[in-house]
C-alpha cells in the first residue's frame, strides 16, 4: 500500500504542473487507519505547501496518521511556525520520496523531524519521484535549464517534407501529449526558419485544464522573422523572447522589441550562438526548463552542445521520402558510429498509430 499511497502524491503534484516552476511539484497524502484522510498539492509558486493543505483537508482526524509525500520538504520561512503545525497534527510517520537537492534551516528532513519522534523513511517509489522532479532537481543542481526535446517524424525518418510541410507527421493523440509537455515547461523553443514555414503558435491547448503557456522563445541571430507571425502576438499570458546574436541591427532590434517581445543578445561563435550561452542566459532568467521543439538545424546545434537531457520522438506509420527532405537532427553529424550520441533507460509507448521514444543523455 506504501506505494500506491505515494502514487497518489504523484499523481496529484502534476496538478501544479506549469505553475510552479521552478519550485518542485508536490503531492501529500495523509493516511490513518489504512484509509486517506487529507490530500494536498503544491498549487502556484509561492501557495500553501501540499503537506499543509493534506493536514488541514483532514480536519481534526489526524493523529497517529502518516504522510506521504513526493519530495523531502524544504523548510526556510516560517520555520518555528511550520515545526509546530506537524508537531500539533500528531504525525507519527513521513514517508517521502526523493531527498530535496536544497536544504532548508534546520538541514533535512530527518534531522529536522527524528528529534521530534516523527519516524522518516526515503526512497519510496523514488524511480518515478525522480523524474516527476528531473526539472527541478537538474536545475538546482546546475542553474541551467532541463533540456527536452521532441520531434514527430515519418517512418523513413523525415522530419518535414522536401518542400518543409510538417502538418502534421503524427497523429491528434500525439499532438495531445506534445501539449502535456509544453504545459510543464517554462519555456518552448524553435529556429527562425520554422517560424517562417509553419508560423506556429507555441501555446498550450489542453481541454479541462487550467493552460499555462510556455515562454515562447526563437533563435534567431538578425530577428528575421516575418511580421504577421503568430509568435509577435504577444501578451501577459503568451510572451516571447527572441535569442539574437549580439551584431543584429538595432533598428531590427527596436521594430521587434515594438510588437513586445523581448530579445537577448548573444555572441556569435563560428557563425552561431552556442547552446551553453543559451542555456546559461535562460538559467539565469529563472527559466528550470526548455523544450526544443525543432527544426532540424536547431536540433542539430543543441545536440552539438550537448545540452540535451531528455530525448522523446514521436515515430509515425508514414513514408514520405525525398533525399531532400530533412531528417530531426541536421548539420554536419558524425563521422563514425562509434561518436554517436548514446540513450540511456530508454522506454516507448504507443499514442494512437504512433511510437513515443523517450531516452536520457
Ligand atoms: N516534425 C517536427 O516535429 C518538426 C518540428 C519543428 C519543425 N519542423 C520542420 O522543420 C523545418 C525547419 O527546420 P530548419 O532546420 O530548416 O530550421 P530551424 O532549425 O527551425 O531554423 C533554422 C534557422 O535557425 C538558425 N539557427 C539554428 N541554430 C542556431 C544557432 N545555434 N545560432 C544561431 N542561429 C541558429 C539557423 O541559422 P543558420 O542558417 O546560420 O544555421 C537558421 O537560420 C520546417 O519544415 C518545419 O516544418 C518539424
Amino acid at each position: 500500500m506504501i506505494e500506491v499511497y505515494m502514487k497518489k502524491a504523484i499523481d496529484i503534484a502534476n496538478r501544479g504542473s506549469g505553475f510552479v516552476n521552478p519550485d518542485p511539484l508536490v503531492g501529500a497524502i495523509l493516511v490513518k487507519n489504512e484509509k486517506i484522510v487529507g490530500q494536498g498539492w503544491y498549487k502556484f509558486f509561492g501557495s500553501e505547501r501540499a503537506e499543509v493543505m493534506a493536514i488541514k483537508s483532514a480536519g481534526e482526524d489526524t493523529r497517529d496518521s502518516e504522510l506521504f509525500i513526493n519530495i523531502e520538504p524544504e523548510i526556510d520561512e516560517k520555520y518555528d511556525e511550520y515545526i509546530s503545525f506537524i508537531l500539533n497534527s500528531g504525525i507519527k510517520r513521513i514517508y517521502i520520496g526523493i531527498p530535496n537537492p536544497r536544504v532548508g534551516r534546520g538541514g533535512k528532513a530527518e534531522e529536522v523531524f527524528k528529534p521530534l519522534g516523527i519516524e522518516i523513511e526515503y526512497g519510496v517509489l523514488k524511480n518515478e519521484c525522480e523524474e516527476l522532479n528531473e526539472i527541478y532537481t537538474h536545475y538546482i543542481n546546475t542553474g541551467t535549464p532541463f533540456v527536452f526535446t521532441k520531434w514527430a517524424m515519418t517512418l523513413d525518418g523525415k522530419l518535414a517534407s522536401r518542400t518543409g510541410d510538417s502538418k502534421w507527421i503524427s497523429s491528434e493523440k500525439s499532438l495531445e501529449f506534445v501539449h502535456h509537455l509544453r504545459q510543464r515547461v517554462a519555456a518552448i523553443m524553435v529556429g527562425e526558419n520554422t517560424v517562417r514555414l509553419d508560423n506556429p503558435l507555441l501555446t498550450t491547448r489542453l481541454e479541462g485544464v487550467v493552460i499555462s503557456n510556455p515562454l515562447r522563445v526563437i533563435v534567431s541571430k538578425y530577428g528575421d522573422i516575418p511580421l504577421n507571425s503568430n509568435i509577435l502576438k504577444v501578451d501577459a499570458n503568451t510572451r516571447t523572447l527572441i535569442i539574437a546574436s549580439e551584431k543584429i541591427a538595432i533598428e531590427k532590434e527596436v521594430e521587434l522589441k515594438n510588437y513586445g517581445v523581448d530579445i537577448i543578445k548573444l555572441r556569435e561563435r563560428q557563425g552561431k550562438i552556442q547552446f551553453e550561452d543559451i542555456v546559461k542566459a535562460l538559467g539565469e532568467r529563472n527559466i528550470d526548463s526548455l523544450y526544443i521543439e525543432g527544426g532540424s538545424s536547431l536540433l542539430a546545434s543543441a545536440f552539438e552542445s550537448r545540452v540535451v537531457n531528455k530525448v522523446y520522438a514521436a515515430i509515425a506509420p508514414k513514408i514520405i521520402g525525398g533525399k531532400d527532405a530533412i531528417t530531426p537532427v541536421g548539420g554536419v553529424g558524425i563521422e563514425k558510429m562509434n561518436d554517436a550520441i548514446r540513450l540511456s533507460r530508454v522506454t516507448h509507448q504507443i499514442i494512437g498509430d504512433d511510437v513515443i521514444f523517450k531516452g536520457y543523455i
